[in-house]
Order: structure tokens, then sequence, then C-alpha cells
């Protein structure tokens, strides 16, 4: 298993550009499920959620292609309807063809995802919304098996806010008889790239990137070109670390409207941020000032730049909250950073981050996603060592993160 390896203080500095976004490519790729032809898709990032899906849709019988940051999907032969447990544990994300094939086949049969590090996550709103759509659905050793007649347009309340929820809810509705409204929806740019995608392939919603988007049904969709939006995350995560180091880095090719929460909260943080046409520079503050925050969804600021966003307060001039409110389990790292010499205590959701002058390397494991990407930072800035191990958390959501930041002059290594 692959381990990173950090000699920490070294400042960043350079340009360096973002990748497509995780989080959009994911139902996009599912989305083509509901086309009869071949999609192409650009931008596409390399990272092992990104594989998994290809297995799946592979599996449901789809043929693709891939070459370099482009896919090509053709889905004519595509006539499975089961996503099994082998495929589906390895990324929650498989949930998002339950509404794709249901839509196109009138049955699915999707392994019901477990929980995870950060949580119970269950999809009890994807479920609910699809029967309301008219789908007959049971839960079989671990399946969770749909069928309908047809499914009917009609209005879903969202108890709360779910990206995939509503991402899910949204296709299986572009091929149901009449209209559906889905009110408490979640607003977020990848949702709209979604949207934007399904338009284009003939559907037609309207509102999304708003809490009410309203879908027509349509008979049939085609084949698309889209170009996968830029990772705001991916973009994030090195905007930290350009503050965190003292750094002073462009970042290129991202969507700075995309990053308004985290853009405000690190110019609190003192970094000097200029926004450009798709760029943002950062120059790091010589003190770090602390700033609360509370996870929110979009436009508030995202839980998954949390864990990042709590390595910057670690070492910035006084005492901030950190309050997170999407995931019940998302603290994990904390027990990581306190091994790094950090000063944090938690209480239930919420982290008390006391800053001091500087962290200290060393071995630690990375748990989740976001919370390896937050170690790695934490390593930047630690003085000596930080060996960040279970390197496979991270491959599954950046795209050569460790390479990015070695082109920024960070002393960063992988090993075998
Ligand atoms: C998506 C993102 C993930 C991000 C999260 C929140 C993808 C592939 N993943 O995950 O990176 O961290 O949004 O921004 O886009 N919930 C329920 N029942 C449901 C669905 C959700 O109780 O049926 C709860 C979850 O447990 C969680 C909250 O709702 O507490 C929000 O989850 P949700 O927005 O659904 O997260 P994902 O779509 O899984």
């Amino acid at each position: 298993m692959d381990k990173i390896i950090i000699n920490g203080g070294k400042p960043l500095n350079g340009e360096v550009r973002i990748s497509g976004a995780k989080n959009a490519a994911l139902p996009i790729l599912a989305a083509s499920f509901l086309t009869e032809g071949t999609s192409t898709y650009t931008n596409v990032p390399k990272l092992q959620d990104i594989h998994s899906i290809k297995l799946l849709l592979s599996h449901l019988g789809a043929r693709i292609e891939t070459d370099a940051d482009r896919i090509q999907i053709d889905t004519r032969n595509a006539r499975g309807h089961e996503a099994p447990y082998d495929l589906v544990r390895k990324m929650r994300a498989s949930v998002l063809v339950l509404g794709p094939m249901l839509a196109r086949l009138k049955k699915a049969k999707v392994s019901l995802p477990g929980g995870c590090a950060i949580g119970a996550r269950p999809i009890d709103l994807h479920l609910k919304g699809l029967e309301q759509l008219g789908a007959r659905i049971s839960l079989e050793h671990g399946d969770v098996e749909a069928e309908t007649d047809g499914l009917k347009g009609g209005e879903i309340n969202f108890d709360l806010v779910t990206v995939t929820g509503t991402e899910n809810l949204m296709m299986a509705a572009c091929l149901a008889e009449g209209t559906t409204v889905l009110n408490n929806a979640a607003r977020e740019p990848e949702v709209v790239a979604l949207a934007e995608t399904l338009n284009r392939m003939g559907a037609n919603i309207l509102g999304a990137g708003t809490a009410v988007i309203t879908i027509e049904g349509v008979s049939s969709l085609n084949p698309v070109t889209m170009e996968i939006i830029p990772d705001r995350i991916e973009a994030g995560t090195l905007m930290v670390a350009a503050a965190l180091t003292h750094g002073d880095v462009l970042i290129t090719h991202c969507e700075p409207e995309h990053l308004g929460a985290v853009i405000d909260k690190l110019k609190v943080a003192g970094a000097d941020i200029t926004i450009g046409d798709h760029t943002i520079r950062v120059k790091g503050p010589d003190t770090i000032q602390s700033a609360d925050i509370q996870t929110m969804p979009y436009p508030g600021f995202p839980t998954d730049m949390q864990a990042q966003y709590m390595v910057l307060m670690c070492v910035a001039d006084g005492s901030s909250l950190i309050n997170e409110t999407i995931f019940e389990k998302r603290l994990i790292h904390v027990s990581e950073l306190l091994r790094m010499g950090a000063d944090i205590t938690i209480s239930g959701q919420t982290a008390l981050v006391r800053g001091i002058s500087s962290l200290s390397g060393a071995p630690v494991m990375a748990s989740d996603l976001r919370a390896s990407a937050s170690l790695i930072l934490a390593g930047l800035v630690a003085t000596g060592e930080t060996v960040v191990n279970r390197v496979y958390h991270l491959d599954r959501g950046y795209d050569a993160l460790d390479k990015k930041l070695a082109g920024l002059g960070a002393d960063i290594r992988r090993e075998k």
C-alpha cells in the first residue's frame, strides 16, 4: 500500500492546474445510462472513484474507452440492471446508477451501501423519492430492489438537503411521465453541471442551482459531448496549502464562482486573494488569523473542505470553533492532528482549535478522502518528517495531489 512522505517547511510557489470535478463526473457518467449511443466526456479526472464507476457501467453492459482525460461511453447494449455489493462497497456514489437504471429499464437492483468512516450515510431519501415517482421498492438480502410500470412525475419534498439524492431523482424524473418538482433540492455546482448535461441530452429541467428544481419528463434522451467542470474541492485544498505555507500560488483552470465561502474565509484568515478569469492567486499571510466555520450545504462552507481548513486553524493566531453539521463522524482527522501536536478539543460536532506556532511531523493514518488531504497539508507545515499511511483514500478523489504539490516546491514523495 502506498504512503506519502513529506518534509515540512517549504513555502509553495508557482502555478497549478485544477482537474475535473469528481463529484460532477460521477453523476454525469451515470447519466449516460439514460441514453442509447456514445457520449464523450472531457476533463475527466484520473481517480480511483472514476475507475469504480467505469467498472460498474461496464458491468451493466456499457462499452467504455479512455484516452487521457477523455472518456467515451457507448450504452447501446447496456441492459444490466444489477449493481453488486463488490462494486458498490468500494464507492457509495455507485447508488447514482439507481435512478437511471430504473428510468430506462423499469427495474434496478443495487446493493445497499453500508456506513462509511464519516457516518451512517443512509439513502432513505433517494428511495422515498423514487417511490413517490411510482417505484415499488423492497430491501432483500442487503439489496435495494426497485421496479416500476413506468415512472410518473410528482412533488418531492426532501427532509434535508442531499446532493446525490437530488441527482438520482433528477435523473429518474427526466424519463418520467409528466412534471416532477424537487423541493429543498441541493444547489451544489455539481447538481447544476448534471442538469446542464441532461438538458443537452434533451431533458427539460428548470431551476437547477436553486432549492426548487422542475423537471418535465421526455420520452428519450440522446448521447452528448460534455466537458467536466473544475473540481472546487481540489482548488480549495490547494488554496489552503498556499495560505498555510505562506506561499504564492496561481491556481488555474478553476471556477472562482464556486468557491465563494472558501475564498471569504481565507481572506478573513489573512490570505491575499486575487480572482482572475478561471484563476485564483493566493498569497499566504505572515500571520494566519483564526476564524470560526460551520459546514453547510452549498453555498455555505463545504463539509469537504472542513478538515483542510482545520489544519490552517491549527497554526493560526488565536482560537476557532469548527462546527460540522453535515456528517456525524467527520472529525476523525482530529486524533491524527493531535499526534502532530495540534491543540484541539472536541465537544459533540464542534472542534475548538487553539492555534499553536508549529505542528510536528509524525506517522499518521488517513481515514477518509478529505482527512487524507488534511494530513498532507499538515505535513507541509510540520517540522521534520510526516508519513501519511493508507493513501488509497487520497487516490479515490485527488488527481495526483502529491505531484501537484511537488511541482509547487513541496518536499513530498510517494513510496510503495
Ligand atoms: C455528496 C458528495 C460528498 C459531500 C456531500 C455533502 C458526491 C459523490 N459526494 O455526498 O463529497 O461530502 O455530498 O456535501 O457528490 N442523508 C440522509 N438520507 C439520504 C441522503 C442523505 O439522511 O437519503 C444525510 C447524509 O447522511 C448526510 C446529509 O444527508 O448527513 C447530506 O448527505 P448527502 O448530501 O446526501 O451526501 P452525498 O450525496 O452522499
